[in-house]
C-alpha cells in the first residue's frame, strides 16, 4: 500500500501525508499496526473490505500472531481474479459484497457451466458458529431429489413432475421449492436429497406447471446464486465498533484488539484516554 502511494503522490504531498499520519491523534498506548491491514482491496471486480479480509493480510496484534482485521470466518480467497469463500468444505464464488445491506452474494462454481443438467450435488452447509445466515427476505430453498426408483412399496407422488434432463441414466430426479415438497417419506426412493439456497425472485409462482422451469429454469436459479447476511455476535467487538474501531481476531477466532484510525491497536476500544 505504501509503495502504491509513492507511485502517484508527488513528493511534497507525500511528506504532508506522512507527517499528518504521524501526528494524527494522540497515540495513547497500544501497539501500532500497518495501515494496509484494514485497507479495502479488490479481487477481480469485487471490493473486499472489513469485516472481510484476505487471509494473507495477517499481523501480530497485541502479541497474537497471524491476527487479522475482520470477523472470524470472513476470509476471502482471491484466485485467478475470482473472489471466493469456503465453508462446509466447499468453495463458493463471491459475486458481490454489499456493505450497506450487510449481505454477500455467492455462487456455487459447479453450476456455472451453461447447457448441461446443472443439478446441485451437495448441501450448502454453514458452520454452526457462523456469523452469517440466510436472509429470509431474499432467500428461499430448492430441494433436489436425485435418481429416484419407485416401486417396491414406495409410490411416486402424483402431483410432481421429473426434471427434463437425464443425468442418472434411468432414475427420475425432481427439483422442488421447499414449500412444494409433498408430505410423506416417498423421498426414500431417491439416492440423494440435496437442499440449496436460491434467490426468492428467481422462483416462479407455480414451478410444477412450468415445463421451462423443469428443463432449464432451475439451472438459471442455481446460477443466480444466493445471499448470506451477516451480523456481529460478540460484545467485545460491539464496544470496539461503537468507538469507530475495527475488530481484530486471531486464528482461533478470539477477539484480540480494536484497530483504531490512529493506527494503534487498543485492547478494548478507541475512546480510551
Ligand atoms: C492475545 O489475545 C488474547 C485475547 O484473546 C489476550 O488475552 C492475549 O494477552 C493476547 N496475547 C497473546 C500473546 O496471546
Ligand atoms: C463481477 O463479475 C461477475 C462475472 O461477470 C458477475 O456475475 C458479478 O455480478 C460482478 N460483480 C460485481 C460486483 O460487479
Ligand atoms: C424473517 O425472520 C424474522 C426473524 O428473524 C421474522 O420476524 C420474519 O417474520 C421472517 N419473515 C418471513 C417472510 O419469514
Ligand atoms: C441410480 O440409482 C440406481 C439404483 O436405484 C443405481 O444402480 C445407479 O448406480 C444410480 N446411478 C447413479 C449415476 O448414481
Ligand atoms: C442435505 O439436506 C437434506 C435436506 O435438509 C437432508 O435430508 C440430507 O440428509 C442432507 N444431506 C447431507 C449429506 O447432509
Ligand atoms: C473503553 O475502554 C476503556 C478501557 O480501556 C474503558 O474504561 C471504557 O469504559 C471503554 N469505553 C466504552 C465506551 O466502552
Amino acid at each position: 500500500m505504501a509503495l502504491q502511494l509513492r507511485h502517484w503522490l508527488p513528493l511534497p504531498l507525500l511528506l504532508v501525508v506522512l507527517v499528518a499520519a504521524a501526528s494524527h491523534g494522540a497515540p495513547s498506548g497500544g501497539d501500532s499496526y500497518d495501515a494496509s491491514l484494514c485497507a479495502p482491496d479488490r479481487c477481480g471486480n469485487v471490493s473486499v473490505g472489513y469485516p472481510f479480509y484476505f487471509p494473507n493480510k495477517a499481523a501480530v496484534l497485541l502479541g497474537n500472531s497471524s491476527s487479522y482485521c475482520g470477523y472470524p470466518g470472513f476470509a476471502v480467497l482471491c484466485e485467478d481474479g475470482k473472489a471466493a469463500m469456503e465453508f462446509g468444505g466447499e468453495k463458493y464464488y463471491v459475486s458481490n459484497i454489499d456493505y450497506n445491506d450487510f449481505t454477500v452474494s455467492l455462487v456455487d462454481p459447479e453450476v456455472q457451466e451453461d447447457g448441461s443438467c446443472p443439478i446441485a450435488d451437495h448441501n450448502v452447509t454453514l458452520p454452526q458458529t457462523s456469523w452469517m445466515y440466510y436472509p429470509n427476505t431474499t432467500v428461499d430453498y430448492l430441494v433436489f431429489f436425485l435418481n429416484c426408483s419407485f416401486g417396491s412399496g414406495i409410490g411416486r407422488p402424483t402431483n410432481i413432475s421429473p426434471i427434463g434432463c437425464d443425468i442418472f441414466g434411468g432414475g427420475l430426479s425432481f427439483v422442488l421449492p421447499r414449500r412444494d415438497v409433498p408430505a410423506g417419506d416417498w423421498w426414500r426412493a431417491c439416492q440423494q436429497v440435496v437442499e440449496v439456497p436460491v434467490l426468492k425472485y428467481v422462483l416462479p409462482a407455480d414451478p410444477q406447471n412450468d415445463p421451462d422451469w423443469r428443463n432449464r429454469g432451475f439451472g438459471r436459479a442455481l446460477r443466480a446464486g444466493f445471499q448470506l447476511a451477516w451480523e456481529r455476535k460478540n460484545s467485545a467487538c460491539d464496544q470496539c465498533e461503537q468507538s469507530k474501531g475495527q475488530c481484530g481476531y486471531n486464528q482461533e477466532g478470539e477477539f484480540v484488539g480494536c484497530l483504531c484510525s490512529d493506527r494503534r491497536v487498543q485492547a478494548h476500544n478507541c475512546t480510551s484516554a
